[in-house]
């Protein structure tokens, strides 16, 4: 794999672009596609990139993946069962590809960056017309043109392992939120995640691309932007030519109404970045801060770069600054060697911290990885055990989260009409947490309006809009 940072020339998207034109000319048979996605945001990303060079091959979307004439996996490796869901998804396609032998079946994403994955899974499945690594993504035209044009199958994996591409066409399921890629890859090595082998080390964009990409935006009517990172608090490290808060705050300056991040690592959580949070307009007041373990051999152990008492200083400044942010988490139970004690330590700050939600894995060994080599591996029925009392006591930290909420008024972005119940809009208040309203007005879908909270479920809140 290469870790030099390439920035793909406009010589070689006008290539791709060529390559659009003759699928577009050529193709006879295949009308429609349909993406499946797995995994994080920057997945979901990715596919509206696929979907947007695709329609911009003459392609439109299918609903339904057994109708679609070109089906594409977009795929996740960040635990097995990750890896399990999309294969055997996959291999169910092929008895509709029997039925329609026209059907083209391509495999992308991060599964396809494991080591000698794309050929493996080429080779098992030869129902399987091509595969594409994330770093290669741009040159779906160009894969495409070989497959139809020239009926063969082909792989496109690794070797620019390291690209930005900047301008692909891109296709948004909502009108009032997008998502700004503003760095990729991961140097932190956590010693149990594959994603800096298959993202490649980090790399910023330049910071006047983003921000035309975000006025280009606003003029679209977008209210909300998610900037998208592995670590989106080491954007600019070594590359860029703005740091992660100066980023925020020029955004906020053009007048972006809601600025989100995904994800921050606590070691890089900056004072600069608190300082931003009490300071920016348009910044919301929620923060994923994932923790992995509430123990400081096991974070050690996992590499992470700080321990329980500096993760909770981080964010005890953070509420000094924002008293209302709201703090969701990654946890992870079992990790090699993982005593009752550690696992203990873990459920004491998740106390003593009370996230809004959390989510939380059992541990994953993952091939390649630090800690895939480790002894002391859990037994199942520990993890299984440890994971459900974890469960439980975040599921009653949030009810009381939610509790608190009674009375007050917050911001909700509203997204469209409650899918359980017709009467009553729906839409995220500035922690993330969705809100089902009353409203006389219908018209609100895109607009940021002020919620009484009066009521709250298991994971949302209800409320009236004032
Ligand atoms: N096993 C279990 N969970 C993992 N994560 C990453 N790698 C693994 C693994 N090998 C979790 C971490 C990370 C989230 C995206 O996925 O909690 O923050
Ligand atoms: Fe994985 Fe750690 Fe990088 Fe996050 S910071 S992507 S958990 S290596």
């Amino acid at each position: 794999m290469s870790n030099s940072i390439i920035n793909i020339s406009i010589e070689e998207i006008n290539q791709q672009k060529i390559y659009a034109q003759q699928v577009k000319a050529i193709e006879k048979v295949h009308s429609s596609y349909h993406v499946v996605t797995y995994g994080c945001q920057m997945n979901e990303h990715d596919s509206q990139k696929i979907s947007g060079m695709l329609e911009h091959m003459g392609f439109t979307m299918a609903e339904d993946r057994t109708k679609a004439d070109i089906v594409i996996f977009n795929t996740c490796c960040i635990r097995e069962n990750a890896n399990r869901r999309a294969l055997g998804n996959i291999i169910w396609l092929k008895e509709t590809k029997k039925k329609r032998p026209h059907m083209l079946i391509g495999v992308c994403g991060c599964m396809m960056e494991q080591k000698g994955m794309a050929e493996k899974i080429l080779k098992q499945y030869p129902f399987i017309d091509f595969a594409l690594g994330t770093g290669n993504l741009y040159k779906l035209p160009e894969i495409l043109y070989n497959v139809i044009a020239g009926d063969i199958r082909c792989i496109r994996v690794s070797e620019n392992q390291s690209t930005l591409v900047e301008g692909l066409p891109l296709v948004r399921p909502t009108r009032e939120k997008a998502y700004i890629s503003i760095m990729q890859g991961c140097n932190n090595f956590c010693s149990y995640c594959i994603v800096p082998y298959v993202r490649g080390r980090e790399r910023s964009r330049k910071s006047a691309d983003i921000l035309k990409e975000a006025e280009a935006l606003l003029k679209d009517g977008v209210k909300e932007i998610m900037l998208l990172g592995q670590n989106v608090n080491s954007y600019g490290k070594g590359t860029g030519d703005m740091t992660f808060p100066e980023l925020l705050r020029a955004l906020d300056i053009i007048g972006v109404p809601r600025i989100r991040f995904m994800t921050s690592h606590p070691k890089d959580l900056s004072p600069e970045l608190i300082e931003e949070y009490a300071k920016s307009k348009g910044l919301c007041g929620h923060l994923h801060l994932p923790v992995q373990s509430g123990s400081d051999r096991v974070l050690e152990l996992m590499n992470r770069g700080y321990d329980r008492e500096s993760y909770k200083h981080k964010v005890m400044e953070l509420r000094k600054a924002v008293p209302d942010i709201g703090i969701t988490s990654d946890i992870i139970v079992a990790f090699p060697t993982e005593t009752d004690e550690d696992f203990e330590q873990t459920l004491q700050l998740v106390k003593e911290i009370r996230y809004d939600s959390a989510f939380t894995f059992v541990y994953s060994p993952r091939a390649g990885t630090k800690a895939y080599n480790m002894k002391g591996k859990i037994p199942k029925e520990i993890a299984t055990e440890r994971i459900e009392r974890l469960i439980a006591i975040q599921e009653n930290i949030t009810k009381e989260v939610l509790k608190e909420q009674l009375g007050k008024t917050c911001n909700v972005l509203v997204e469209g009409v409650s899918r359980r119940d017709e009467t009553m809009l729906t839409g995220k208040n500035e922690r993330n947490i969705s809100v089902n309203f009353t409203a006389n007005n219908k018209n609100l879908v895109g607009e940021i309006v002020k919620v009484k909270i009066t009521d709250f479920g298991s994971n949302t809140l209800r409320g009236i809009g004032v």
